[in-house]
């Protein structure tokens, strides 16, 4: 049996809610009465308290989650770096992320850390939400995406609060974390009457990122460089730079989308066609022209078809 000063600090602990402490006592219990030979009571001892730490631990992050409901959407994708149509310069900058990221062991022995805090700069539809989803996918990591628009409009003066939840649960939970429209936040010319709320949420930001280190990939994506407060590119361990693509890109990128639905297609002299359009505007023009294929009951898109397809997002653009 445990002895008396055992059972008064296991009854103070108790009442003084003091949870880690009681776990402490009881399996100091549990190993005394081990030592006496009472296997199966300190078995049971240990087995009380492992199923209370886990259902503890769940509870922990279900709660998190359910905090930031509206704030952070978890997805698990399955995108994978093939799929990016990138230049190779690009490619090699975020192979060198995944790299890092998979022989992080390796770099603490030597007392470094993989590339965490990430900035991806470009304009819209060029691969930037596209590319924390590969990095995700690529990782076998859940993708968080952190809506920070919302943050801004709708929490507009709880906002420091907000993202020190955000990055509590960062510190809690592996995995990728995109700050999507990450301008909404780091802007330098805010509203005037907004002027002060956005300097100090900007502060908690930096402090949080400057503090943070979990084992979890910040991105942050922003289409305009020229908003966001010089004071945060110095956070940033990695910044890539997207553009629109290149010809030979753009017509990899719809060769690659057409897949069995190209096959024939002669792609050549597409150049001027493409010009001015995001790879997301050729995704959904090849995915238009796959369409209407399929609705005259063609098994391969023609050459006419997708240059309408193609025109009418240029049309757009205009
Ligand atoms: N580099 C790329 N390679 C292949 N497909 C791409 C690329 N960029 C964009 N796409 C296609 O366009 C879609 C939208 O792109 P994505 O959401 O990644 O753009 P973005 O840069 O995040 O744009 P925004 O600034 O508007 O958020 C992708 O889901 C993908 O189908
Ligand atoms: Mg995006």
């Amino acid at each position: 049996m445990a002895n008396a000063s055992q059972i008064v600090s296991l009854i103070h602990s108790h009442f003084a809610s003091e949870d880690e402490r009681f776990s402490t006592l009881a399996l100091q219990i549990a190993a005394h009465e081990a030592r006496l030979g009472h296997t199966s009571t300190a078995q049971q001892i240990r087995e009380i308290i492992e199923k209370e730490k886990s259902s503890k631990a769940k509870l922990k992050v279900i709660k998190i989650h359910s905090d930031l409901g509206d704030l952070i959407y978890e997805t698990t994708p399955k995108n994978r770096l093939n799929q990016l149509v990138l230049p190779d310069e690009l490619k090699l900058r975020i192979e060198r992320i995944l790299k890092e990221y998979r022989q992080r062991g390796k770099l603490q022995k030597h007392g470094l850390s993989h590339r965490r805090k990430i900035l991806l700069v470009g304009p819209p539809g060029t691969g930037k939400s596209m590319t924390a989803a590969t990095i995700a996918g690529e990782l076998h990591l859940p993708l968080y995406s952190v809506q920070m628009d919302k943050i801004v409009t709708k929490y507009l003066g709880e906002t420091s609060a907000k993202l020190r939840q955000i990055f509590d649960f960062i510190e809690a939970q592996k995995g990728v974390f995109l700050f999507d429209e990450f301008d909404a936040i780091g802007t330098e010319r805010s509203k005037e009457n907004e002027v002060g709320e956005m300097r100090r949420v900007l502060n908690s930001l930096l402090q949080f990122m400057e503090a943070s280190n979990s084992e979890s990939l910040i991105i942050a994506a922003t289409n305009n460089i020229s908003l966001l407060d010089k004071a945060l590119f110095r956070r940033f361990e990695d910044i890539l730079y997207y553009q629109l693509p290149s010809p030979q890109e753009a017509i990899l990128l719809i060769k690659n989308r057409l897949g069995s639905f190209g096959k024939g297609l002669k792609l050549n002299g597409l150049e001027k066609e493409v010009s001015g359009l995001s790879h997301a505007q050729l995704t959904q023009a090849s995915d238009d022209a796959i369409k209407e294929s399929i609705l005259n009951d063609m098994d391969s898109v023609d050459y006419e078809i997708l240059i309408n397809c193609l025109r009418e997002k240029k049309h757009i653009n205009h």
